[in-house]
Order: structure tokens, then C-alpha cells, then sequence
């Protein structure tokens, strides 16, 4: 489909699916965009909620991670205890593995720490190029972005149209609330990364994430050494 088509048929759908409760939405997404619908996750609550809905219905809803090599352990630990639990197996895409070997040899294994240019250099090694493999011959991409987690994400629509990719974005959580997230797994017996429990709000890299105070912004743990101007690794052009 041309982006064209694919922008008035994203027009068609807007109303309803923004209307509805996520698990409906994502039903109804899943039947229009059928075998060309996909969810990133990174093991967030935000997507594991999603990765629930998608996979306790039965949903033909593809779900893939990009493994940049530098998670933590205790996502490594959710990603198991996730396909255990729903019988499944979340698709892996890694880095390039030239890019990454070239990148590394000259620049060292943590150059993120030297400059934006460096890490946004491994941020498009490890996610960018990779997301864009993943995303390549979708329609649809489902994520966990939330209002709450930065002004910028604060005025996103649910549904959007993503020219970078040339895909439709869909946010089903978007006006979501940390509560309802927490009440909802809670609720479902969901397996969550347990970092959550330790001041962890946004999760990313384990170099490049740290826990954050009360009533900070809630991706201040991201790339913290960073000035706040620089914070986004390519994966949502907006954010
Ligand atoms: S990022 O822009 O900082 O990297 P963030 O951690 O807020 O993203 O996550 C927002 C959404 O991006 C997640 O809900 C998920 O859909 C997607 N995402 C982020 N990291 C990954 C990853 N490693 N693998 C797959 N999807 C990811
Ligand atoms: Fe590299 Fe850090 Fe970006 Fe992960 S978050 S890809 S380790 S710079």
C-alpha cells in the first residue's frame, strides 16, 4: 500500500479506534492490517499490558524486541518469563554485526559516555537500523508510548502516521496513567521487570539508564549525563 492509501485508511479507522478500550482497538487493527501489524517491546509495563492484550486474545499480532547486547538482566528475565507464560516466542532482531564490530573496534564498548555523536551512533547501530529491518513490508506499528513520559509525548495523537517509516503508529495506552498501568498487571498477574519496583520508570540500555527521584521527569534516567536537548535515540522521531 502507498503511503497515501495508507494515511486515508489511518483517517477511516481514527475515530473508532481511539474511541474504544485498547483491547478492542487492537482487535479491530489486528482484522484491517492483518499480517502486517506489529508490536515493539522492550519489556516495559507499558508494553507488557499490550503484549497481554495482543497474546491472551489470540490477537495475529506479531511481537518483536530489538536486543541491543546491553539490556539488563532483569529484562532478560521478563522476556523468558513472557514467552513461558503465554506459550510464545517474541522475535529477536540484533544489530548488524559489521556495523556494531567496526563501531566498537575503533570507538571502545562504552564511546556513548564521550559525546551525543557517539551515542547516537550506537543508539542507530543497536536500535535504529535494526527497528527499521523489523518495521520493513508492516503497515501498522503498535508501541507504549505514554503522555505522561515527557512533554513531548504529551501531544501525540493516538494514531499517526510515522513518514520517517512510512508507517501508521498506533498508542493504545497513550492517556494511560502509571496507576492504571500498575493496577492492570496487578490485576492479570503480568509478569514486569522488577526494576520498575526500584525508582526505574523508562527502561532502555543498563549503561544508559539509572533510577530516577520523585518528581523528576520520568526518561530523566536516560542518558542522564546528557543535556536534556540531545534526549532521544531515533526510534520515534518526535520523542
Ligand atoms: S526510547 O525512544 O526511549 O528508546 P522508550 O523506552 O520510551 O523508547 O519506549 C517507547 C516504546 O518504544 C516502547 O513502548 C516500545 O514500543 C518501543 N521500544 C523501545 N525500546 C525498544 C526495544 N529495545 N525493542 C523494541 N521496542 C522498543
Ligand atoms: Fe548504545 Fe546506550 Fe543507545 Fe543502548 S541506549 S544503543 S547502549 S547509546
Amino acid at each position: 500500500m502507498t503511503a497515501d492509501i495508507l494515511k486515508q485508511k489511518m483517517a477511516d479507522l481514527s475515530a473508532k479506534v481511539t474511541s474504544m478500550p485498547p483491547q478492542e482497538a487492537l482487535a479491530l487493527l489486528a482484522q484491517e492490517f492483518e499480517g502486517k501489524i506489529i508490536l515493539s517491546t522492550s519489556f516495559s509495563w507499558e508494553d507488557q499490558v499490550i503484549s497481554h492484550m495482543v497474546l491472551s486474545q489470540n490477537l495475529p499480532i506479531k511481537i518483536f524486541t530489538l536486543d541491543t547486547g546491553r539490556l539488563f538482566g532483569e529484562t532478560y528475565y521478563v522476556w523468558s518469563r513472557t514467552n513461558e507464560m503465554y506459550n510464545t516466542h517474541i522475535e529477536a532482531f540484533y544489530p548488524n554485526a559489521t556495523l556494531l564490530e567496526e563501531f566498537v573496534t575503533e570507538k571502545g564498548p562504552n564511546a556513548f559516555y564521550d559525546s551525543v555523536e557517539n551515542r547516537k551512533s550506537c543508539c542507530y547501530i543497536r536500535k535504529v537500523e535494526p527497528l527499521q529491518r523489523a518495521l520493513s513490508g508492516n503497515e501498522l506499528w503498535i508501541t507504549g508510548l505514554r503522555a505522561e513520559h515527557s512533554p513531548e509525548r504529551s501531544d501525540l495523537p493516538m494514531i499517526e502516521f510515522d513518514e520517517t517509516n512510512s508507517i501508521i503508529k498506533f498508542h493504545p495506552l497513550l492517556h494511560w496513567s502509571t496507576d492504571d498501568l500498575r493496577a492492570f498487571i496487578n490485576q492479570n498477574g503480568i509478569p514486569y521487570n522488577t526494576l520498575h519496583d526500584k525508582g526505574f520508570v523508562s527502561i532502555g540500555c543498563a549503561p544508559c539508564t539509572r533510577a530516577i527521584m520523585p518528581g523528576d521527569d520520568f526518561r530523566a534516567g536516560r542518558w542522564w549525563w546528557e543535556d536534556k536537548t540531545s534526549k532521544e535515540c531515533g526510534l520515534h522521531a518526535h520523542s
